[in-house]
C-alpha cells in the first residue's frame, strides 16, 4: 500500500523542472519563454515547465524502461491488472489498440450494436467481422444497457470462430452487465474478452460501484481516467491480466498508433490520478456516492421528473448501477432533454454531461460540493414549476427507439466501396458509407454496412430537429447521404 503513495513519473518531472536545465528540445515554447504571453500568465509557469517530451532522463513511452515503466508499474497494482498501458489518445486510442492487438483482417468480433465509434472505427481499421449483438433497451429512458450472458452464449454458439468478445463496462448512464458470467464463458471457448470502461475508472475502488473489468477476470479494459479518474482530459489506461493477449503485442500496436510527441503533462496526471485512486479513493468515492444518492432523492421529490436508480436493474443485462450518474428524465414536462440543457446553461450557468431527446446526464464526482448540488437541485425545481403548464396539456412521453440497422457489408468494405451521395430522404433501403451519430454520447445510429430504414431516419431528423449534435456524415446539415453506388444489371 505505501508504494501507492508514490509518484515516480510525477516526482521525477519536478526535479528535473527544477534544475532548471537549458532546453535545447523541443517543446519550442522553453518552458512558456517563447509563446504567447497572455497564454503563458494564463496556464502558469508550473506547468509550462513539465511540458516536457521524452529525452534521456524521463524515460519514453514507446519503450518505457524508467520513470513511465514505474508509474505504470503502481497503475498496474492498483487497478488489479498484469500490466497498465498509458494513453495520452484518451480511451479511444486505447481501444483501438486493445482491438488491433488481438483482431486480424477478417477475424470476428463479439460486439453490444450501442458502442462508442472508436470501437466501430477499430473494426474499420482492423479489417474485422462485427457480430452485432442487441443491448437491452430501457424504453422508459429510451437507452441502451448492456448485454445479456445469455445472448453472448448463443452467439458463441453461432460463431465458434469468434477472436474476442467486447463489452461496455459500465455504459455512459452508469450500467452494467453480469461481466463475470460474460467473462466465464468466453473463457471456457479461450476467447478474450475486451471491455470498453472509459466510464469505470473509478469502479475499482469502491465496493458500491459496478464490478472492475479486472476484478471480473477479463482481458483487457480501457479505461478514460480523465473521465471519472481525476486525470487532465485525454490520459487514460489500457489495463491487461491473463494468457490470453500477449503484453509485448499491445506495447507494439500501441506504439503504432500514438504520437511520437507523448504529452508529459498528461502522462503524469495519470501518475497522481492512480496515487489519489489508490490512496484516498475509497474515502473520497464514499462521500461522493452518499451526495449523488441524496441528490438523486432530492430530484425524485420533483414533480415530473424521475432519476434512474438501483430500480432499473432487472435482468443480466444490467445487473449493477453506478450511483454517481444522474441521468433524469425530463420527457413528461414536455421539453427535450437538449431543451433542458441550454435552459440550465441561460438560467443557472450549469452545465450537464450530455443531453437528448428525453433526459439529462450529470456526473457527481469528488469534485463536487454540497452547494453545487443544492443549487442543481434548485434549478430542476424552477425548471419543474416553469414547465408544469405543459403537463397540463397532455404531453406525449413515449420513446421513439428505432430497430437497429441490418448490416449488409462489413463497415471496412463499406468504408472503402465505390460511393456516391444522395439526398438523405430518398436513402431508405440503401447502404450507408459513413457514420452518423449523436455526440456525446458517440454511439451510431448508422454505421458503414447498415441499410437505412425508414425509422432510423425518422429519428435522425428528430435529433436533427431538437438541435442535438448530429455528426459523423459529411454534410454537416444532412440534407444529403454518402450510400454504396449500385451496379445496374446492364452495366
Ligand atoms: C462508451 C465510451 N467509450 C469510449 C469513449 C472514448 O473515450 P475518450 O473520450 O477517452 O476517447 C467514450 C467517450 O465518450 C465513451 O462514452
Amino acid at each position: 500500500m505505501v508504494d501507492q503513495f508514490e509518484t515516480p513519473l510525477f516526482t521525477a518531472l519536478k526535479k528535473h523542472a527544477e534544475k532548471n536545465p537549458i532546453q535545447f528540445h523541443i517543446p519550442g515554447h522553453k518552458k512558456g519563454n517563447g509563446m504567447d504571453p497572455d497564454f503563458r500568465e494564463f496556464i502558469g509557469e508550473n506547468a509550462l515547465s513539465i511540458d516536457l517530451i521524452n529525452i534521456g532522463p524521463l524515460d519514453d513511452l514507446h519503450l518505457p524502461k524508467g520513470i513511465i515503466k514505474q508509474a505504470q508499474g503502481l497503475a498496474a497494482k492498483a487497478f488489479g491488472a498484469d500490466y497498465t498501458f498509458f494513453s495520452v489518445q484518451g480511451t479511444s486510442g486505447a481501444i483501438i489498440a486493445m482491438i488491433m492487438s488481438v483482431c486480424n483482417p477478417g477475424d470476428k468480433i463479439l460486439v453490444p450494436r450501442n458502442v462508442h465509434k472508436s470501437i466501430m472505427s477499430a473494426i474499420v481499421f482492423s479489417g474485422a467481422i462485427p457480430i452485432f449483438i442487441h443491448p437491452e433497451v430501457d424504453s422508459y429512458f429510451g437507452i441502451s444497457h448492456g448485454i445479456t450472458p445469455d445472448s453472448i452464449e448463443k452467439a458463441l454458439k453461432f460463431h465458434p470462430d469468434t477472436r474476442a468478445v467486447l463489452v461496455i463496462n459500465p455504459t455512459y448512464y452508469g450500467v452494467s452487465g453480469d461481466l463475470k458470467k460474460t467473462v466465464k464463458i468466453a473463457h471456457s471457448r479461450n476467447i478474450p474478452v475486451l471491455v470498453d470502461e472509459a466510464h469505470g475508472a473509478h469502479i475499482h475502488f469502491h465496493r458500491d460501484l459496478p464490478l472492475s473489468a479486472m476484478e471480473a477476470g477479463a482481458d483487457m479494459a480501457a479505461t478514460s481516467v480523465h473521465k471519472l479518474g481525476g486525470s487532465l482530459t485525454q490520459s487514460s489506461i489500457l489495463n491487461l491480466q491473463g494468457k490470453l493477449v500477449s503484453p509485448k503485442r499491445v506495447q507494439s500496436v500501441l506504439s503504432m498508433l500514438t504520437t511520437t510527441s507523448t504529452s508529459y503533462l498528461l502522462l503524469s496526471s495519470l501518475d497522481v490520478a492512480r496515487k489519489s485512486l489508490a490512496t484516498v479513493g475509497h474515502a473520497l468515492l464514499e462521500d461522493t456516492i452518499r451526495k449523488a444518492e441524496e441528490t438523486r432523492s432530492k430530484i425524485n421529490e420533483i414533480p415530473h421528473l424521475y432519476c434512474m436508480g438501483h430500480e432499473v436493474l432487472e435482468t443480466s443485462a444490467a445487473v449493477a448501477m453506478d450511483p454517481t450518474k444522474l441521468l433524469i428524465s425530463v420527457k413528461e414536462l414536455g421539453v427535450t432533454g437538449y431543451d433542458v440543457e441550454k435552459w440550465l446553461r441561460i438560467r443557472f450557468n450549469i452545465e450537464v454531461e450530455l443531453s437528448d431527446l428525453y433526459n439529462i446526464l450529470c456526473i457527481v464526482t469528488p469534485g463536487d460540493t454540497e452547494q453545487d448540488l443544492l443549487l442543481f437541485i434548485q434549478a430542476l425545481t424552477e425548471l419543474s414549476k416553469e414547465y408544469k403548464t405543459q403537463v397540463d396539456k397532455n404531453v406525449d412521453s413515449s420513446v421513439l427507439l428505432p430497430e437497429i440497422p441490418l448490416l449488409a457489408l462489413t463497415p471496412r468494405d463499406a468504408f472503402y466501396a465505390d460511393t456516391e451521395v444522395i439526398p438523405f430522404e430518398e436513402s431508405e433501403g440503401r447502404i450507408i458509407a459513413e457514420f452518423v451519430m449523436v455526440y456525446p454520447p458517440g454511439i451510431p445510429i448508422f454505421i458503414p454496412g447498415e441499410i437505412i430504414t425508414q425509422d432510423n431516419l425518422v429519428y435522425t431528423r428528430m435529433n436533427v430537429e431538437a438541435g442535438l449534435p448530429v455528426q459523423g456524415a459529411e454534410d454537416e446539415e444532412l440534407k444529403s447521404i454518402r450510400v454504396i453506388k449500385e451496379q445496374l444489371a446492364n452495366n
